[in-house]
């Protein structure tokens, strides 16, 4: 496995496999790997290729008072986890090589990355797409892959891909949960062991969304103000949002339709965490 850290290393490397006929699949991540980056990484193998994880913790994607410093990280952990799956190379750049002192140009978002996640964290998802923008032209990948947990940068950076005409597929892992049900994230290491329980109630409310609808449920708003009520049952967390959307558009469903997701932000403790449910499991192809 390649370790390359230079931009202009990544860049050659990447000329080389293309002129030998190759394919690339990119993993962006920002490191300390879980389970759903690992299974990324399967899906990427699987597909053929090369695979090569992207390591690299994005300041531009991070607010104000947001938890950029404590972020976890751990590099030589991660990449033996990487090595033993077998991929090709990762890239992990300092933040000089990304962002040197005079950079300036940023990928500006509208559309899904209004409301939700881009009203809590405004500078966020214009902060996804730079970073992004500059992996996929650095790492030149055939396919690239991103969980369904972060729904919303899926739908923005599917919007990108399409409007700025990236020759690239994006293909989307399902969400890989802790057998509780607890979506896996970096994140979850600021839980203690009373907030990890306390935050299972995230999906706890997804999941009613998902019955209701089951049940016959076809209001957006009502559907909502079920999931807020189990929300607002459990003292110890404080609610960002929830509520039902469109996965393409982000925009709230007055009257929901199979493909629809759940979606839903908490804090817990220290932690913010976010989460979703499709609507219907099943009937919208994660690959497009
Ligand atoms: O999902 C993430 O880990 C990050 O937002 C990404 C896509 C690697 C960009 O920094």
């Amino acid at each position: 496995m390649d370790i390359i850290r230079r931009v202009d290393e990544m860049m050659r490397w990447v000329r080389e496999r293309h002129a030998a006929g190759e394919e690339i699949g990119v993993v962006p991540t920002m490191g300390y790997l879980h389970e759903g980056h690992l299974s990324l990484c399967r899906l990427s193998l699987a597909d053929g290729g090369h695979t090569v994880a992207t390591i690299f913790v994005n300041p531009t994607q991070f607010g104000p008072g947001e938890d950029l410093a404590r972020y976890p990280r751990d590099e030589e952990r991660d990449l033996k986890m990487l090595r033993e799956l077998g991929i090709s190379a990762v890239f992990m750049p300092t933040p000089e090589q990304v962002y040197p002192p005079d950079y300036v140009t940023y990928v500006d978002t509208a559309g899904p990355s209004q409301g939700w996640c881009g009203a809590t964290r405004p500078i966020h998802f214009r902060g996804v797409t730079t970073i992004v923008a500059q992996l996929f032209h650095i790492t030149q990948p055939n396919r690239a892959y991103f969980g369904q947990k972060d729904a919303q940068q899926v739908a923005v950076l599917k919007q990108m891909v399409r409007d700025l005409k990236f020759p690239i597929e994006v293909i989307v892992g399902e969400t890989v949960r802790e057998p509780d049900g607890l979506a896996m994230s970096s994140r979850n290491v600021y839980l203690t062991a009373e907030d990890r329980q306390v935050a299972l109630v995230i999906s706890r409310a997804l999941q009613l969304g998902r019955s209701l609808y089951e049940e016959g449920e076809r209001s957006g708003e009502r559907l909502t103000e079920a999931m807020r009520s189990v929300i607002a049952a459990e003292p110890n967390v404080r609610l960002d949002y929830i509520g039902v959307v469109n996965r393409r558009s982000f925009r709230a469903a007055d009257v929901v339709l199979p493909m629809d997701l759940f979606i839903g932000a908490i804090y817990v403790g220290n932690c913010r965490l976010i989460d979703n449910l499709d609507v219907c499991p099943k009937v919208y192809p994660l690959r497009d």
